[in-house]
């Protein structure tokens, strides 16, 4: 594929919004600087505001100053600024979609429209550009999480924009599915035998998915609170994780191939329901503590907190995939916020030997583990014993491990941020990197079943303080399984 993009209209509904500030027009800054947009492709500003263009311009440099954490190369910006164009537009006027009919090319660019906006908007959006006549069969639809908040409302979402576009025109995005180490999971499992012929029940013994964040609700409460973290982060980006690790071998590297192979994890999943629910899962919220040396508020005192609300800010779930290749391997999911890193990695952990030959001076020999570090410091370690040197009476055995972190072997300047590489993987029209409509309800249905225990169990959730590892529940979860989460 071409290194570039085609020509192409980037609309992005919701220009003035927290997203577009903080994530795409940084994003969009980094294509730019490394070459990699079409030399006549626009990025379109639609929003409610009153702007021009040039007012417009000011504020995006305004937010590449306050979020690029990046110097800004005044040629790059020079470039970028051409480039942008203001329209604005309610969105829940149609008749004022007519105005993008007259700054769009649609003969010499494809349009790829940017919903960066809440979905009850997405609706509107569809019939809008409907009405105004400027789609065809070179638009796109990026969709921006959260695709509804259960099966319902999701197909509801997914029923308004497929009223106007098809399924091949529609891009939803799951942030992660752009981040580098989960790309790599791929090649890691598909482009190296000792993973192909090692990755199933026979070897594995378990796996573990920590998704861990330092952040709080970051002034997020009134929508957190009616989601909680099974549904912000289990839902979409836990998910999709486990799918790359279960998946089998799609045919070939192209969007319809990977993401039926995914479906059929999502298919596989074994339901957890009020019969299961207390053996499978542990609810936790964060109380107040500290964190870096500093007291935090706990969740129900965070700024727009509004009484003594129950949802969950900490997950812990044992997953079983009901298919040949996963049989009695469970999976295990932790994910909370306020722990006391920001850390996301998963941990495959394969099975004990049959037979202990050092058992001399060994008495247990540990297993090997393979660990991805989707983020921070990007790599893959493979934990494997050997031999201490020298010449003492006995085989002495240490656990050693093998390093591979991205930053130093490939000596990147920097890792692209996953919207980068989302953005433009939408402009040169490559699904493979999105969720397909039936993931996201598979999803929904898996998740439905668990939120709905949870509503018919009426639990308080179990409360840990604010920098710990969450809930002891949590460690019971894999101990009464005989196993413990890797630190
Ligand atoms: C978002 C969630 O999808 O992902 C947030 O809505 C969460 O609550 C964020 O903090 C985490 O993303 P990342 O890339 O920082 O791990």
């Amino acid at each position: 594929m071409d290194n570039t993009t085609r020509a192409c209209d980037f609309v992005i509904f919701g220009a003035m919004g927290d997203l577009c500030r903080r994530k795409l027009i940084t994003s969009i800054y980094h294509l730019e600087r490394a070459k990699l947009l079409d030399d006549d492709s626009r990025i379109i500003g639609v929003a409610r505001r009153d702007e021009t263009t040039p007012s417009f311009i000011d504020k995006m440099l305004a937010s590449l100053k306050q979020f690029l954490n990046w110097d800004i190369e005044p040629e790059a910006w020079q470039r970028l600024a051409e480039r942008f164009i203001y329209v604005k537009i309610n969105l829940d006027k149609p008749d004022e979609y007519y105005q993008l009919h007259d700054v769009l090319d649609l003969e010499k660019r494809v349009t790829v429209n940017y919903f960066a906006v809440p979905p009850s908007a997405f609706g509107d959006i569809c019939k809008g550009l409907n009405d105004a006549k400027i789609i065809t069969e070179n638009t796109r639809v990026v969709l921006e999480k959260p695709i509804g908040h259960d099966f319902a409302s999701s197909v509801e979402i997914n029923d308004a924009v497929a009223a106007v576009f098809a399924e091949k025109q529609i891009y939803r995005i799951d942030h992660y599915l752009g981040k580098e180490t989960v790309q790599n999971l791929l090649a890691l499992r598909f482009a190296n035998s000792i993973f192909t012929t090692n990755w199933d029940h026979n070897t594995i013994d378990h796996v573990q998915i920590t998704v861990a964040e330092e952040v709080g609700i970051e002034g997020r409460w009134g929508y957190f609170d009616k989601s909680g973290q099974l549904r912000d982060m289990v839902q979409n980006h836990l998910l999709q994780i486990l799918t790359f690790i279960a998946m089998e071998p799609p045919v070939r590297l192209e969007s319809d191939s990977i993401r039926n192979e995914k479906l059929k994890v999502l298919k596989a999943l074994r339901p957890i329901t009020i019969d299961n629910i207390d053996s499978k899962t542990v609810r936790g919220q964060y109380t107040a503590g500290f964190l870096k040396g500093g007291p935090v508020p706990g969740y129900n005192e965070e700024k727009g907190a509004k009484g003594e609300s129950g949802t969950e800010t900490f997950v812990a779930l044992r997953v079983d995939i009901d298919n040949w290749r996963w049989a009695d391997v469970p999976f295990y999911l932790r994910t909370a916020k306020r722990m006391p890193t920001k850390l996301s990695e998963v941990v495959i952990v394969f099975k004990q030997l049959p037979h202990n030959i050092f058992g001399k001076s060994n008495r247990k020999l540990s297993p090997n583990k393979l660990i991805i570090r989707l983020q921070p410091h990007e790599g893959v370690e493979i934990m494997m014993l050997n031999k201490v040197p020298g010449i003492d009476e006995g085989v002495k055995l240490q656990q050693t491990m093998l390093d591979l972190s991205f930053s130093e072997v490939f000596k990147v300047e920097r890792i692209a941020d996953a919207y980068e590489r989302l953005i433009l993987e939408a402009m040169r029209g490559n699904q493979a990197l999105f969720i397909s409509r039936d993931e996201v309800e598979e999803a929904w249905t898996w998740i439905d079943s668990i939120q709905d225990a949870w509503a018919e169990l009426n639990e308080q959730p179990k409360f840990y303080p604010a920098g710990t590892w969450g809930p002891v529940a949590a460690v019971t979860l894999l101990a009464k399984d005989g196993r413990e989460w890797e630190e």
